[in-house]
């Protein structure tokens, strides 16, 4: 069956609720086009348990502060589209920034206190309202049985899956392991903003996590290896680190404690990428 695209929300709703009518089970998964590696992973996820897969491709004007790259953020649906046919996928949902918000830019928005507001909350004032209320929309046009969402944002899965409960959205949320490059580099639609000699740089941010995370283990010192795990990325060549932090791994709120389940997280600047990864 080869992948069909729609572009509004009652081609979609027409589509799912067809399968459904017919018992099928329905997986989506939402990106923002530019799709690698890691995203076909979700796509292929999906499959193993659900009968038909949505991938949705819409860059959300509303995850973007004022200085971001919503302009330059690549746009490659053909070639996305080529992708998800060739894995599989069984719709593609790719809609105008109006189908999504309707002429007057809507105004109505989710918003995860406490949570939302942490880490790439702080230092991206706004990005989960717009990644919230982006996602609500989604699954409520598509009302999918499942969705799929990698682990590389973690705290974008969070954030997911709390409103998902507080909403009682009814869908299961499902997070997916980082698909990494050979050398760790976790993949993102990022990393072609890297130039060749800062793409031999962005692995160290990987290795320091886990290195992080081992010493941790060890017994060392949370705020010492932060401090460490800073300076380790300003001397490898990354300009500026927003964080590198230890956390509880159900919990990214509160700060990591020995012999529980933690997280690393980081987000530092490498020319113009802004890269993000975390290790468990
Ligand atoms: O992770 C992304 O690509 C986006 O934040 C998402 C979940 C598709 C929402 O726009």
């Amino acid at each position: 069956m080869a992948l069909q695209t729609v572009r509004t929300v009652a081609d979609l709703r027409a589509q799912v609720s067809s399968w459904r009518s017919e018992g099928l089970k329905v997986g989506l998964v939402p990106t923002m086009g530019a799709l690698h590696e890691g995203h076909l992973t979700l796509v292929k996820t999906a499959l193993e348990t659900c009968d038909r897969v949505v991938a949705t491709i819409f860059v959300n004007p509303k995850q973007f502060g004022p200085n971001e790259d919503l302009d330059t953020y690549p746009r490659t649906e053909k070639e996305d589209a080529a992708k998800l046919d060739s894995v599989g996928g069984h719709l593609l949902f790719a809609p105008h920034v109006e189908e999504m918000y309707g002429q007057d830019g809507g105004v109505t928005k989710v918003s995860v206190a406490g949570l939302g507001d942490i880490l790439e909350g702080e230092c991206r004032p706004g990005f989960f309202d717009g990644v919230a209320t982006v996602v609500t929309k989604l699954l409520l046009q598509a009302l999918p049985d499942q969705a799929f969402f990698g682990e590389k944002d973690y705290q974008q899965l969070n954030v997911i899956k709390r409103f998902v409960a507080d909403l009682n959205i009814p869908v299961e949320v499902c997070g997916v392991p980082t698909v990494r490059e050979n050398d760790g580099l976790a993949m993102s639609s990022r990393n072609q903003y890297l130039t060749r000699e800062e793409r031999e740089i962005a692995p160290v941010l990987y290795r320091t996590l886990a290195e992080v995370s081992e010493r941790f283990k060890m017994g060392g010192k949370a705020e010492a290896l932060s401090k460490w795990a800073g300076q380790q990325l300003l001397d490898a060549g990354f300009q500026k680190v927003d964080y590198i932090v230890i956390r509880r791994a159900d919990d990214i709120a509160l700060d990591g404690v020995k012999d529980e389940p933690i997280r690393v997280l980081a987000a530092a600047f490498l020319g113009k990428a802004r890269l993000i990864d975390n290790v468990g």
